[in-house]
């Protein structure tokens, strides 16, 4: 199986879940099994690793991102990702423009599928060091649902 992550910059939000659900598949003896990435709708950060912010945050809770590059998210990945999942509704609007109807790839909002309190990953990049708290919070309880839907699909 292969689950794409995708926000906006692909240097907070998407490169987390990523970094929390390898984890998560790592524990549940599932690595090997499931392909994980992450991608943004814009292209300003393409190349660069994930926000210094996101980073510390997230290596206090055991997430190391350091490895990930930022990437844009294109056509083709319709094809190569089973399950690509939006950050924001923003994001999912994105997504759904770009996707062609007859694609395979399934598309949906992260947060929505897996129940949470909240339909959104609010974007932290131009607040303070709650809201990475905050998207690592929803982020870890959604991959746990998702990892429950994983081990049910494969
Ligand atoms: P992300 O956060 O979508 O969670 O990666 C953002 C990162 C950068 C920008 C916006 C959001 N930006 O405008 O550069």
């Amino acid at each position: 199986m292969r689950v794409l992550f995708v926000c906006l910059g692909n240097i907070c939000r998407s490169p987390t879940a990523e970094g929390v659900l390898r984890h998560q598949l790592q524990a549940a003896g599932l690595a090997g099994q499931v392909q994980v990435a992450s991608a943004g709708t814009g292209d300003w950060h393409v190349g660069k690793g994930p926000d210094s912010r996101t980073c510390k945050a997230a290596l206090a809770r055991g997430y190391d991102l350091s490895q990930q590059r930022a990437q844009q998210v294109k056509a083709e990945h319709f094809a190569e990702y089973d399950l690509i999942l939006a950050m924001d509704e923003s994001n999912l609007r994105h997504l759904r423009a770009m996707r062609a109807p007859n694609a395979t790839g399934e598309l949906d909002l992260f947060l929505r599928r897996y129940g949470a309190p909240v339909d959104e990953v609010p974007d932290p990049y131009y607040g303070g060091a709650e809201g990475f708290e905050q998207v690592l919070d929803l982020i870890e309880a959604a991959c746990h649902e998702l990892v429950v839907e994983i081990k049910g699909r494969l």
